[in-house]
């Protein structure tokens, strides 16, 4: 294909060869016979002068072009980044700019092919959704109208994962399912199993449903009742801890299900006057109300640091001007954001969540010479975090001033204190895509690994390393592609002696990191995110189920609102092997 013919205009981009490909495949403008029209430059301009828009009816119509050049630096400069569904169709004619969705699936024939329907048109446009199945009557129980019996929810659910199969032929990127069952539903074992099979129910991740009084009973060994939630009747119990096994079991045979804290969600819903809230979006990290999206967006911070004369620290006073943009960009969004619904856009402008996180967490601590496996390390990301936080509110109390608060602010948990613009401001995205434009590790996760040998078309080998780790290594003359093929193979430069105790000590990737560590981690992002924190706490092969449920019970304990878990070779298509990409 085309990669567009003005190449020279966009050297000026710091993105990498990479990160080019990945937008000139998926997001930028082609024409009808697929030829990209669009520059990298282009699309950024795009963006920024669509979301900039958005401040004209708050501004009596004057000028945005101060505000588009704020908007367009943060992002060619690779220190803001908007979700990839804000980068593909801002400005153009789709305008669905939010990865995050979720649609309530209730308890009839219409209603479940409604929502069918509705997450076909979202998946079409880029965006993500979450479905608790949990209203549904059990597999078995009677249907009134035909005298037939019910398929019960697991049957339901492939029916969503077929359609998704069928729109992600003609979407802009494959489209991705939650799914999520309450603990205490009747068919919750068969729900346990139903990824059992990798081949099976490809365009879900599930969950479980974690309730406080679930949790209770499996630390007192006792057990719980199961309801029918079409009768709202007591159907039967089982016993708390074999049920928490087979969850623990199935994590540990590849990763699904993983569990979500309902509990914890609800006691952070800023509206409980609308209801609960049942599901997440697909990876996790944003909870929401049915018919509500969020639109999310993250803060490269390896961009946000600046050389002292005690090495590498946070420049602060850029972090906080970053922050204000970020927020200033993420609630315009939601006011240019054409939503695939009428009630999405009435629910969604309802409460005005943001989701505003970071990337390049891990870079970050290794440019700052801190091991991620470590109690500095957590200390860091509470540190970063909680001034994300609290800057980011700021923001939105001053939006508030000039614009209004969020329309439910007066009814919601937050109207005792000052009023704010977004019902919530933070949450921490996977940001698969992102973290390949800005060029740093992904989200809060540690490296993956520092080197990858490709294997290109025509048998020529490509070694790529973490540019940190290379200067590091050439300024200290030990660069060699011996060395950095040995690094692929093992995987880990942990046990490599030639690299001095110093570095191995900072350059820990995924696999060196215990999985303590990783909850520990997550744990400290939560504890200073409004929404939740997309993470993998990753377990090499030869984990055992006790391993895996000390994990489950320690993200418990520390207040994580879930947790997804994957021991290293345990699916069959990984696709990320380590040091071994295709
Ligand atoms: O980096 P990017 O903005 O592309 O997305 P991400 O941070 O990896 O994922 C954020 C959210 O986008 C996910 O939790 C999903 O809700 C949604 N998503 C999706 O619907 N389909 C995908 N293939 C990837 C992400």
């Amino acid at each position: 294909q085309s990669p567009g013919s003005k190449k020279e205009e966009r050297s000026e981009m710091p993105v990498s060869k990479n990160a080019e490909t990945v937008l000139e495949r998926r997001y930028l403008i082609r024409d009808e016979s697929g030829k990209v029209t669009e520059t990298v430059e282009g699309l950024f301009h795009r963006v920024a002068g669509s979301i900039a828009g958005a401040d004209k009816p708050y501004t009596g119509g004057a000028s945005t072009e101060a505000l588009e050049k704020e908007f367009y630096e943060a992002m060619t400069n690779l220190e803001f980044l908007p979700n990839s569904p804000t980068l593909m169709n801002a400005g153009r004619p789709l305008g669905q700019l939010s990865a995050c969705f979720v649609l309530p699936v209730a308890d009839s024939m219409e209603d479940i092919f409604e929502a069918v329907k509705q997450a076909a048109l979202i998946h079409k446009s880029g965006g993500g959704t979450g479905f608790s199945f949990s209203r549904l009557r059990p597999c078995g129980s009677a249907v009134k109208s035909t005298g037939g019996v019910a398929s019960g929810p697991i049957s339901f659910m492939r029916v969503f994962n077929m359609a998704t199969e069928a729109v992600k032929q003609g979407g802009t990127r494959r489209g991705a399912n939650m799914g999520i069952l309450r603990v205490d539903h009747p068919d919750i074992l068969e729900f346990i199993d139903c990824k059992k099979n990798n081949a099976d129910i490809t365009n879900f991740n599930i969950s479980v449903g974690i309730t406080e009084e679930f949790m209770a009973a499996v630390i007192a060994d006792g057990e719980y009742d199961l309801v029918d939630p079409s009768t709202k009747k007591v159907v039967g119990s089982l016993g708390a801890k074999m049920v928490y096994d087979k969850i623990v079991e199935g994590a540990w045979r590849n990763g699904e299900p993983g569990i979500i804290f309902l509990d914890r969600l609800n006691r952070d819903n800023v509206v409980p006057g609308q209801g609960p809230i049942e599901s997440t979006n697909p990876c996790g990290e944003q909870p929401l109300l049915p018919y509500e999206s969020c639109n999310l967006g993250s803060i490269n911070l390896v961009k946000m640091l600046k050389q002292s004369k005690n090495g590498c620290e946070v420049d602060w006073e850029k972090l906080e001007k970053t922050v204000r943009t970020a927020v200033h960009f993420l609630d315009n969004v939601i006011d240019v954001n054409k939503y695939p619904l009428d009630k999405i856009d009435e629910t969604t402008k309802a409460t005005r969540k943001i989701g505003l996180g970071v990337m390049g967490f891990a870079d970050m601590l290794l440019l700052r010479g801190i091991s991620y496996n470590s109690d500095e390390g957590v200390a860091a990301a509470r540190e970063i975090m909680s001034f994300i936080n609290r800057v980011g509110h700021e923001a939105s109390e001053e939006l508030a001033q000039q614009r209004g608060a969020f329309p439910l602010f007066e009814e919601s948990i937050l109207k005792d204190g000052a009023a704010r613009r977004n019902s919530t401001v933070t949450t921490i995205a996977p940001t698969g895509t992102l973290s390949i434009i800005a060029g740093c590790s992904s989200g809060v996760e540690p490296v993956f690994a520092y080197v990858f040998i490709r294997n290109v078309m025509d048998g020529t080998e490509l070694i790529e390393v973490n540019p940190v780790l290379k200067q590091l290594l050439e300024e200290r003359g030990l660069y060699s592609d011996e060395l950095m093929r040995r690094i692929s193979k093992e995987g880990t430069i942990a046990h490599i002696e030639e690299i001095p105790e110093d570095i191995r000590r900072v350059f820990v990737c995924a696999h060196d990191v215990t999985p303590e560590y990783h909850v520990k981690m997550q744990a400290a992002f939560q504890e200073y995110t409004d929404n939740a924190v997309s993470k993998t706490v990753n377990f090499g092969h030869t984990a055992t189920l006790e391993d895996v449920s000390q994990v489950y019970m320690l993200a418990y304990r520390l207040g994580c609102k879930g947790v997804t878990i994957y021991r290293d070779g345990s699916r069959d298509s990984q696709v990320l092997n380590i040091g071994k990409v295709n």
